[in-house]
């Protein structure tokens, strides 16, 4: 376990946003985890616990309090089950299951962050989500003080959404297990059309695990979603904003704000989302409303490959993301009457 005080928290996120935090404490096993959440509760003091840090906005001001850096490490596999410790990369751990011939995460491949965080949000992209092979989630329960195993059917997993996001300050992840399929090398199904073109197959089909992992890999980085540490443009949470789910009648009301605005030929991006619901496209949304790639003129910009990423193009602070944020959020409810809601978690501050 280390200890610091006063600890800059920008380098640990991948914006490179935030103040300090009063105490900073890096934990490698689950017993310093547990115990230094314990030490925070008994003492009231607040706790952020940060993973890779691909999904947080901290306030200029810093967090007053103890922030926890999950570092754990544990990757193990037992024929199709793995078990992966909070702390592990994400992304290198898809590379390792697909070197093992597994299928179930290949186009999972290249998101920033951690192993722990990926139930919190049901981490999903490419026609994949972590719900779909998630069996549990090993956590700390706060409430109770004990270390609970939650399987999966007790996840509450939706779109970028789960019951540790629900109630965000219960559970620490400490763990987490996954059952993968042995397809003999091949991928699951690949399901995302963009994908099944960039492949040259159709959505349905199988391909060889390790050609949809670069395949979505090559995808990411077109969109600038595979972090670079020289490269500005990848300074970003991934998606800045969660893509709208519309009940059917507010679905229709955006037809009409679009035909109205755009034309009546033009058709925005619409995905069943369930019994009466409709998702759409923030990038879609982001763009038409006339915040295309790269715009900004500050420190804060629009991803100059895709519009549903902001960025640091290096001298931003959180303030001057925020600000960005609100007029996009702004804008885009001006033209279509649609409130877009962030993504990534805000610390300190709120949009
Ligand atoms: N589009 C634009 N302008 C752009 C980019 C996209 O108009 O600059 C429109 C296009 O019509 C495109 C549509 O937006 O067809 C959707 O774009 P894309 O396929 O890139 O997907 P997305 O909905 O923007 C989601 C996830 C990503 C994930 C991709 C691929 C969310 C909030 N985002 O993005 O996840 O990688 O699908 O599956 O669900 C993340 O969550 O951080 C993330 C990167």
């Amino acid at each position: 376990m280390q200890e610091r005080h006063d600890a800059p928290l920008a380098p640990l996120t991948t914006f490179r946003l935030g103040g300090p935090a009063r105490r900073l404490i890096t934990a490698t096993t689950d017993a310093e985890v547990i115990a230094a959440v314990r030490e925070a509760d008994e003492t009231g003091t607040p706790l952020l616990i940060i993973g890779g840090g691909s999904n947080l906005v901290i306030s200029d001001k810093g967090f007053d309090g103890t922030a926890l850096r999950i570092a754990t490490t544990g990757f193990t596999l037992d024929g199709t089950a793995l078990e992966l410790a909070a702390g592990e990369n994400w992304s290198d751990a898809v590379a390792r299951t697909v070197e093992a011939g597994l299928a179930g995460v290949e186009c999972l491949a290249g998101i920033p962050g951690s192993a722990g965080a990926t139930p919190i949000q049901n981490v999903g992209a490419y026609g994949q989500d972590v719900a779909q092979t998630i069996t549990e989630v090993v956590a700390y329960d706060r409430r109770t003080g004990e270390t609970v195993t939650i399987p999966a059917a007790d996840c509450a997993f939706a779109y970028r959404h789960s019951r540790f996001k629900a109630d965000p300050t219960r559970y620490v992840v400490l763990r987490v297990r996954f059952e993968l399929e042995d397809a003999d090398g091949l991928s699951a199904p690949i399901r995302y059309p963009e994908t099944a073109r960039a492949l040259g197959v159709e959505a349905g089909d199988r391909v060889p695990a390790a050609q949809a992992r670069e395949t979505v890999l090559k995808l990411r980085a077109g969109k600038g979603m595979v972090l670079d540490p020289e490269d500005h443009d990848t300074w970003s949470a991934g998606s800045f904003f969660c893509n709208p789910i519309l009940t059917t009648a507010e679905h229709a009301a955006f037809l009409a704000r679009v035909a109205d605005r755009l034309g009546a030929d033009v058709a925005p991006p619409a995905y069943p989302a369930g019994e009466g619901f409709m998702k759409t496209s923030a990038a879609w949304l982001i763009d038409k409303a006339g915040f295309t790639k790269g715009y900004g003129a500050g420190p804060a910009r629009i991803s100059t490959k895709h519009t549903l990423a902001l960025t640091n193009r290096g001298e931003a602070t959180t303030e001057d993301l925020l600000a960005l944020a609100r007029e996009v959020r702004a804008g885009v409810h001006e033209a279509f009457g649609v409130t877009l809601v962030n993504e990534p978690v805000t610390v300190g501050v709120s949009l």
